[in-house]
C-alpha cells in the first residue's frame, strides 16, 4: 500500500476485514447496538402498525402522539379522513412517525452507532472493515443525513405535543361527576418521564447546539445565546445515554399503555 501511513499501534494486519490488534472486547458495543436497535425497530414497527390499544383514559402512546386523525378521544381532527385510500392500511401514527424516525435515523450519535453495528463501516475503531475506500458523507445517499439540522425543529414541535400529552395524563374523568379531576397514576409518571428524557436527548443535539451558539464568532456580549449554548453543551456530553434512555422509554411507555388498554395490567392511581 504505497503512500499509506499506518497509524502507530496498528499493524498491517488491521486492514483485513475484522482483523485488529485490539485485545479489549471491542465487539461488545456494536453487537449491543445491533441488538438494541433491532429489538426497538421490530417492536415499534409492530406497535405503530396495530392502530389499536394505543390509549387508555388520559394516556396516549408516544408513538401515536400527536394523533392527527384517529378514533380515540385524543384525536385532533377526528376519525380517519374519507380521502384516505381504502386499500391502504391505516394507523394514526402514519402522519407523524416520519418525524421521530427522521430525527433518530439522522442523529449524529445514532449514525455512528448503526454504521458500525449494521454496516461494519468500520465495526469499531482500528478494526478492519469490508471497504477499502472511505467515502464519508460527502456524496449521495449519505449526504442526505444533513437534513438532521432541519429535523431538529420538527422535533421541537413533537416535544410540545408530547408535553401536552403528559399534562393531560394527570387529568382523569371522575366517574361520579363526569368532570375532569387532577390525579396521578403510574401512567402519568411514565408519560412525564417520556417528555423529560426526550428533552434531555433533543436539547443536547449537536445541530441544536450549533444553532444556539455555534454560528457566532464570539459569544461574549450575547448572554442568552451563551446560556443556551452552555446548556446544550452540558447535555451534549451525555447525548449517547439520553439517546438510548429516551428510545427505551418510548417503547416502554407504549407497552405500559397498551397493556393497560388491553386490560392485562391495571394502572395504579397514587392520587
Ligand atoms: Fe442526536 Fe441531533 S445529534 S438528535
Amino acid at each position: 500500500m504505497k503512500g499509506l501511513t499506518i497509524p502507530v499501534g496498528i499493524t498491517k494486519k488491521t486492514f483485513g476485514v475484522l482483523s485488529t490488534d485490539r485485545i479489549d472486547l471491542w465487539w461488545l458495543q456494536p453487537i449491543g447496538v445491533w441488538l438494541g436497535l433491532t429489538l426497538f425497530i421490530c417492536y415499534s414497527f409492530w406497535a405503530v402498525w396495530q392502530g389499536a390499544h394505543y390509549f387508555c383514559g388520559p394516556y396516549l402512546s408516544p408513538f401515536y402522539c400527536p394523533e392527527i386523525f384517529g378514533s380515540s378521544p385524543h384525536s385532533l381532527f377526528g376519525p380517519k379522513p374519507s380521502w384516505y385510500p381504502g386499500w391502504l392500511h391505516y394507523s394514526p401514527p402514519f402522519f407523524v412517525i416520519w418525524i421521530p424516525v427522521g430525527i433518530r435515523f439522522t442523529c449524529y450519535y445514532f449514525r455512528g452507532a448503526y454504521y458500525k453495528a449494521f454496516w461494519a463501516d468500520p465495526p469499531a475503531c482500528a478494526v478492519g472493515e469490508p471497504r477499502n475506500r472511505y467515502r464519508g458523507e460527502n456524496s449521495f445517499p449519505l449526504i442526505m443525513q444533513n437534513v438532521h439540522r432541519y429535523f431538529i425543529f420538527f422535533a421541537m414541535v413533537l416535544i410540545a405535543f408530547h408535553a401536552q400529552g403528559a399534562l393531560k395524563a394527570f387529568w382523569f374523568i371522575d366517574p361520579n361527576t363526569g368532570m375532569e379531576k387532577f390525579g396521578i397514576g403510574i401512567g402519568s409518571i411514565v408519560l412525564a418521564c417520556d417528555v423529560i428524557f426526550l428533552c434531555l436527548y433533543i436539547f443536547g443535539c449537536h445541530s441544536l447546539r450549533h444553532f444556539a451558539g455555534g454560528c457566532c464568532d464570539k459569544l461574549s456580549g450575547r448572554p442568552v445565546r451563551k446560556a443556551l449554548y452552555g446548556c446544550s453543551c452540558s447535555l451534549n456530553r451525555f447525548h449517547m445515554p439520553w439517546a438510548w434512555i429516551s428510545l427505551f422509554w418510548i417503547g416502554f411507555t407504549d407497552l405500559y399503555i397498551r397493556l393497560c388498554a388491553m386490560g392485562i395490567i391495571k394502572d395504579w392511581r397514587l392520587l
